[in-house]
């Protein structure tokens, strides 16, 4: 059983004290950082860019874990791997050629991510589980912090689960949107080992973000 981790939205975070926020996160004991960009085109929310990842680098040693809600999105995965991302999630939808992508992203030496919205099916990706390093299951749909999780994609992690054993796979499977201190045992047990939050991490407990983490993790 992987160790479960915890990869807070810096979504919710204060924008106008970014590099603050994250070196709190990495203080109250996050594993990674979760970086939302989104360009107000493959979802209805405009966030941030390259340039802003790179300034915020210096903040921290944590992984980026960088979930690229944009599209196309292939021709930008070098500027996000330069200014400092380690991981690249991106959505099937959003490339013409996702092995294309997928490949690109590893010759980058960056760690690959495939997001599944709540209404794309696993057989999207199936045939693409064997290179990458973690498949993001959304647990709302892209755009927004702070929504309501969708249960149905318990079941979606469970047959991901299920398929990793099949096929004798070690991706880890990360879940994102709404979780809160209620259904991070239900996504736990259904075989998720990263748990993104922004909305429970940075406004639970008055913004006790270590014992949000603590909670979140099951610690
Ligand atoms: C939504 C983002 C999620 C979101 C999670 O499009 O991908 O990472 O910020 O935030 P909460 O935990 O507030 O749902
Ligand atoms: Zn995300």
């Amino acid at each position: 059983m992987k160790k479960i981790q915890i990869s807070p939205s810096i979504l919710s975070a204060d924008f106008s004290q970014l590099g603050n926020e994250i070196k709190r996160l990495e203080e109250g004991g996050a594993d990674m950082i979760h970086v939302d960009v989104m360009d107000g085109h493959f979802v209805p929310n405009l966030t941030i860019g390259p340039p802003v990842i790179k300034a915020l680098r210096k903040y921290t040693k944590l992984p980026f874990d960088v979930h690229l809600m944009i599209s196309p999105v292939h021709k930008y995965i070098e500027d996000y791997a330069k200014a400092g991302a380690n991981i690249i999630t991106i959505h099937p939808e959003a490339t013409n050629n996702l092995k294309e992508s997928i490949d690109l992203i590893k010759k980058l030496n960056v760690k690959v991510g495939v997001s599944l919205n709540p209404d794309t099916k696993i057989d999207v990706i199936e045939n693409i589980l064997n290179q990458v390093d973690l498949v993001l299951v959304m647990s709302v749909y892209p755009g927004f912090g702070g929504q309501k999780f969708i249960p149905d994609v318990v079941r979606k992690i469970e047959n991901l689960g299920k398929l990793k054993k099949d096929k004798n796979l070690n991706f880890d499977i990360e879940v994102d949107g709404g979780i809160n201190f209620e259904n991070n045992k239900i996504v736990i047990k259904a075989g998720a080992n990263i748990l993104v939050s922004g909305t429970t991490i940075f406004k639970e407990n008055n913004g006790n973000i270590k014992k949000n983490i603590d909670f979140l993790k099951l610690d």
